[in-house]
């Protein structure tokens, strides 16, 4: 049988404090070990909001969510500091790297919160990087390096705890079509020879094409895809959502 990983159940979210507009809205939803999971949706669909409450950024107004056996939801902000250490590695579609920074410290950093020694540190961000592909750029201030390669050092400091899930929001939104390509298939690596759980939201559809879960969020609610179109399931208790193209 195959493992799940993530399991959502009766997730409801409002940004508003009077609770009529649900930015999600009942979400009933099973991530299994490995897959690779996309999110597309319309601007504004809460496509961000759903990525932040599976990695502990935010916490919903209503349901659960149990990763790898563990409920988030309610855990004290210390446990969740270390549950985003251990378990999540995020990529955002600006890098949020410290600019000023070589592509090597950027990317230990999270091995000194981790409490790994200076020592190993710099040998483990070394090996990383260069599995990225930057083994050149490594003493490289990142505000000197291209969009992609930016893009490159985040993956490695995204992967540098061994975390089981990869969560990712638009990665490849400032990049060109060649340096994108070179994304995806750092995506795909991930995915296929680290064994990670990627969940990957983005507009773009050579990026969802590569993902085994297709998903799409409409007005608040989550449905599934199949290649070319068509939901297979739907992921909400209420509201019978309309065939999208
Ligand atoms: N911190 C916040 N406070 C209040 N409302 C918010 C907040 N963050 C997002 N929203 C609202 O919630 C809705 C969903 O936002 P979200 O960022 O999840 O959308 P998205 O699908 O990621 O959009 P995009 O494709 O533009 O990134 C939007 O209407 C947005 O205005
Ligand atoms: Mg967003």
């Amino acid at each position: 049988m195959e493992e799940k990983i993530i399991q959502i159940t009766g997730l409801t979210h409002f940004y508003n404090k009077t609770k009529d507009q649900p930015v999600l809205q009942d979400i009933e939803w099973e991530i299994k070990k490995g897959e690779f999971v996309s999110i597309q949706g319309r601007s504004g669909s809460g496509k961000s909001t759903i990525l932040h409450i599976i990695g502990g950024l935010l916490t919903p107004s209503e349901g659960y969510i149990n990763v790898d056996g563990m409920r988030i939801n309610g855990l004290k902000e210390k446990k969740l500091a270390l549950f985003r250490l251990k378990s999540i590695g995020f990529v955002f579609q600006s890098y949020h790297l410290f600019q000023n920074m070589t592509a090597l410290k950027n990317v230990e950093e999270p091995l000194f919160y981790s409490g790994v020694k200076r020592k190993y540190r710099k040998e483990i961000a070394q090996e990383m990087l260069s599995k990225v592909g930057l083994e050149d750029k490594i003493n490289s201030p990142v505000q000197e390096l291209s969009g992609g390669q930016q893009q490159r050092v985040s993956i490695a400091r995204a992967l540098i705890n061994d975390p089981d899930i990869i969560l990712a929001d638009e990665p490849t939104g400032n990049l060109d079509g060649l340096t994108e390509q070179e994304i995806i298939d750092l995506f795909v690596y991930m995915n296929k020879s680290l064994n990670k759980t990627l969940i990957v939201v983005t507009h773009n559809d050579s990026v969802a094409d590569c993902a085994s879960v297709k998903m799409k969020l409409h007005e608040g609610k989550l449905v599934e895809r199949k290649t070319g179109g068509g939901i297979v399931k739907e992921y909400t208790e209420s509201n019978k959502i309309s065939m999208e193209p």
